[in-house]
């Protein structure tokens, strides 16, 4: 039995990967960045990376439409907002996190990750500029983006080698 994957065991009848190194230990990033950006630059910040996704390789896991990415975008910065040291808008507005449970409808493989870190890295180089992002704590948060994202992966690559 898989003990960090209480819920569900086998979405889709697929085996699930757990990453070893478990769940993530990593630092919070500084409040200083929602004090910064508030709501609306968060939202922002996503609807940008959400454009980046939907060009991107993993882009068929993402909404199809303009609507429905900056739907899916906005709920995402709403976790992001609590995770950049505001209050916990995604647990009021949708319950409780569960985000590596939330992610597993999805084949996430490490090649996948590296895709998402992508967009989410191009993304951050802009956002002193275009999102009011303190740029002393941008790599406080490609740290934490880093580390928390490698919980999300749940399965091997699925791309064979050579
Ligand atoms: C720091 C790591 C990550 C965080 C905090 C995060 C957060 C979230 C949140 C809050 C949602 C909305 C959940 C819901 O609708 O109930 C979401 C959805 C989703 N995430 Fe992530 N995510 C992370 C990493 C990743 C990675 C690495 C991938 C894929 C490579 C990924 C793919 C998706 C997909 C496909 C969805 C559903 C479509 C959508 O609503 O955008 N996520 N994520």
């Amino acid at each position: 039995m898989d003990i960090f994957n209480a819920y569900p065991d086998r979405p889709g009848d697929r085996p699930i990967h757990t990453p070893a190194s478990g769940p993530p230990q990593t630092d919070r990033v500084p409040p200083a960045v929602y004090e910064a950006m508030g709501e609306a630059g968060i939202v922002e910040m996503f609807f940008a990376f959400y454009e980046r996704l939907a060009e991107s390789t993993i882009a068929d896991m993402f909404p199809k439409s303009e609507k429905n990415r900056r739907k899916a975008a906005e709920k995402n910065a709403s976790m992001f907002v609590f995770l950049f040291g505001g209050p916990h808008l995604f647990q009021q507005r949708h319950g409780p996190p569960m985000m590596r449970a939330r992610h597993l409808p999805f084949v996430i493989d490490e090649a996948g990750r590296q895709e998402w870190l992508r967009c989410f890295r191009e993304t951050l180089d802009e956002a002193p500029e275009l999102f009011s992002m303190p740029a002393e704590h941008v790599e406080a948060v490609w740290k934490f983006v880093s580390d928390f994202s490698a919980w999300m992966v749940n399965a091997v690559d699925t791309k064979e080698e050579g």
